[in-house]
């Protein structure tokens, strides 16, 4: 289930803010979303959808990107059928894989792109951070069965969890389309990468 955070920049020493008020659904001067139903329509606000695509197709954590297409092949076609997608590929990385971190600078800076952004978590973690045109910027932190698609031109930028581990089946309308656009804004520098975790809201 994703959570959403909005707001709630950087510390001031650059160290992950401590706990405020987990009742209040507040936290580090952030507003925290985790009801199913509330992140689902902010995001729909921000032209972001959101989906939870569970139960997932059992997939062995080692199994190559031909049988996870297979396995969720039913989905992948829905998807097709729905946004005008027309690949379908299998982004698969952990802290093995080389050059992890020149991978992960391509996309931890705020671009865009000319077409959606369309990921179906299989395993693992990530936070999107999205920066509207009007309003602040927020978070989202999505895990396995959460589906996201940021459309075209929104904003973004994109990191790992600390266990920088994620599997996620990507569509694609044009690949050529995907290659990120930056932006050059420097608003990246101002939000912490940390993810808020399962324990973030039942601290
Ligand atoms: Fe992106």
């Amino acid at each position: 289930m994703a959570l959403v955070r909005i707001g709630g920049r950087k510390t001031e020493d650059g160290l992950p803010a401590v706990a405020r008020s987990a009742e209040a659904g507040e936290r580090d001067g952030a507003q925290v979303l985790s009801d199913r139903a509330d992140v689902t329509a902010f995001l729909a606000r921000h032209g972001i959808d959101y989906e939870r695509w569970t139960p997932a197709h059992a997939v062995a954590s080692d199994a190559p990107p031909e049988a996870i297409l297979a396995a969720y092949a039913q989905e992948i076609a829905a998807l097709k059928a729905r946004g005008g997608y027309v690949t379908a590929d299998v982004i698969d990385v952990s802290p093995d894989t080389p050059n992890l971190d020149l991978m992960l600078a391509k996309f931890s800076r705020e671009h865009w792109h000319d077409e959606d952004e369309v990921r179906l978590i299989i395993e693992g973690r990530g936070l999107f951070h999205v920066h509207p045109p009007q309003g602040p910027v927020f978070a989202v932190e999505v895990e396995a069965g959460d589906l996201i698609r940021v459309p075209r031109g929104t904003h973004h930028w994109f990191d790992l969890c600390g266990e920088r581990r994620i599997r996620a089946i990507r569509l694609f309308q044009d690949a050529s389309g995907w290659t990120p656009q930056y932006t050059g804004s420097g608003v990246d520098e101002g939000f912490d990468p940390v993810c808020f975790g399962p324990a973030y809201v039942r601290p």
